[in-house]
Order: C-alpha cells, then structure tokens, then sequence
C-alpha cells in the first residue's frame, strides 16, 4: 500500500470506445488512477489493453473523455499529451539502435534541451555548454532508472534483455512523468529482473507517480497494484483490489483460468 492516502486522480478515463471497422476493440472502458498509486490491467491476447492507452493517449480516433487531473484533454493530440505529464511506453522495445543508450536519452530529452542551429554556428561556447548539461541530464534520468554507467555508451543491442525493458521505461519517462502507461513491462523478463522492475515501479509510486501497468504476469500484478480493471472483447469485465478481482469466478473463467 502507498504513502497517499488522500485521493488525487491524476489520470481519468470514461466510456472510452475504439472501432476498427466493425470491430469494436474497446467499449465503454472508464477508470482513474491516483498520484501515488498503480492500476493494473490485466486480459487475454486482444482484449483491448494496448488499445486502451492508444485511447487515452489519442493515438487511435476514438469516443469517451479523459481527464489529467482536472483539465480535459480530451481533444488534445498525443503530441501535446507528454508536455501535460502523460507519458507511455510500447510494448515493443523502440530504440534508435544506431545511437547509444546516452544518445537515446538524449534524442528524448533534445526537445526542452537541444540547441537551434544558429546557436551551434554563433555561440558555440553556450551551445558546448548546453550541451554538456543535457548529457548530465540524460544520465541522471538513465541512472534514475537504474541503468547503471556502464551501458551508457554502448548499443541498445549491446546491453542485456531486462536493462533493454528498463530502457524503454526510461525513455518513456524521459526528464519525469507524472503519469506513466506500461505496456507490458515484465515480458520476457526473469526473475532477478523481475524483482528489480517490481521495486522500479514501486518506487516510482512512492515518489508520487500514478501508474497503469498493463501485464500477465500475474504474481507482478497482484503485488503492486492498487486497483485492478479486467478487459475482455474490449469491455470491463470487472475491476476492484487484487484480492477482489483474485476471487472473481467471471475473471477466472475470462483469464486467469485460460493464461495459467
Ligand atoms: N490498428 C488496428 N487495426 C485493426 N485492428 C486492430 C488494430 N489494433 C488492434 N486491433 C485489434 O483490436 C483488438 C485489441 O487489440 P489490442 O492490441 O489492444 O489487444 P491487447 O489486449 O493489447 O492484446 P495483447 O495481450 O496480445 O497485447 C484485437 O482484436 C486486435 O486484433
Ligand atoms: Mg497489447
């Protein structure tokens, strides 16, 4: 359980719905998360998982409201949704694999820190010295992941499968979210990485971050949600504590009982 226990929605959804022609991917799905605070969202393959943070991140048309915190963004573009404290990470890993892990970071970070053109030709010293801040930057934001010095400056190739996973969540959060979307943050991964990815997103939590975890695995779920939402052919098939959705023959049968 967390530290806040005063209810601050950071994050909220309601009736959101997808079509992909005459597939309906997600129907009337509504939730919100809390700072301080993780939802899981658990399913089987296709329930809608992905398309719901496509949804809430206005990557896909779609119907239904969502809120960061008491400002509707519904009609904001996804580009625009980072700047607002949104920020997601895929379920595929997405490197530059051409550019170091720095030089990732610093790709994400070069919007609120890169330097125009002119300033490179005509103030070279400042543009240097800017430079040298946003590197000092991206290796914080690196290391507040917990990926450690030593792979910053090789390829992503180069670096092992769960500091890859890690990678994709820091990139996600960049210079510091406030709400964070994971898509499947645990897949593939072991069980020494398992621990350190659970007390990654724990301590994300603990500083204040409201978290969507979407993840089979269910032992991670179980252990750091707070609150669960259940999708099935794109609709909320329940939602509630871990211990109320354990306990739900209607989950059981939808999920838990198929994936085990
Ligand atoms: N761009 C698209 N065009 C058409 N159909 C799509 C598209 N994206 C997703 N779908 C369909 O929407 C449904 C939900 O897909 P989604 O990727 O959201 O599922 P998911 O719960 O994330 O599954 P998984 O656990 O396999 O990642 C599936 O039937 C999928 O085939
Ligand atoms: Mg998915």
């Amino acid at each position: 359980m967390n530290a806040y226990n005063n209810k601050q929605p950071l994050l909220s959804v309601e009736g959101l719905g997808v079509s992909y022609g005459a597939l309906k991917a997600l129907e009337g799905v509504s939730f919100s998360v809390n700072k301080g605070e993780v939802l899981g969202i658990i399913g089987p393959n296709g329930a809608g998982k992905s398309t719901c943070y496509n949804a809430t991140t206005h990557m896909v048309s779609r119907s239904g409201k969502v809120w960061i915190g008491d400002q509707e963004v519904t009609d904001i573009p996804a580009h625009k949704l980072a700047a607002l404290g949104l920020r997601r990470a895929f379920q595929q890993n997405m490197f530059f694999a051409d550019f170091t892990i720095l030089e990732n970071m610093l790709a994400v970070l070069q919007r609120s820190h890169g330097s125009p053109l002119y300033e490179t030709i005509l103030r070279p010293y400042f543009a240097w010295r800017k430079a040298c801040i946003a590197r000092e930057k991206a290796r914080e934001a690196l290391l507040r992941m917990g990926i450690p010095s030593i792979y910053h400056d090789v390829y992503p190739s180069q670096i092992p499968y769960g500091t890859q996973r890690t990678l994709s969540i820091a990139l996600a959060n960049a210079d510091g979210a406030d709400i964070l979307l994971l898509d499947e943050p645990a897949a593939g991964l072991g069980g020494e990485d398992m621990q350190a990815l659970i007390r990654l997103i724990e301590s994300l939590r603990d500083e204040g971050m409201a978290l969507v975890v979407i993840e089979h695995h269910m032992d991670l779920i179980m252990s750091v949600a707070d609150k669960i939402v259940v999708l099935d052919q794109g609709r909320m098939i329940a939602s509630g504590t871990p211990d109320k959705i354990r306990n739900m023959p209607e989950v059981v049968e939808a999920y838990l009982g198929r994936a085990a």
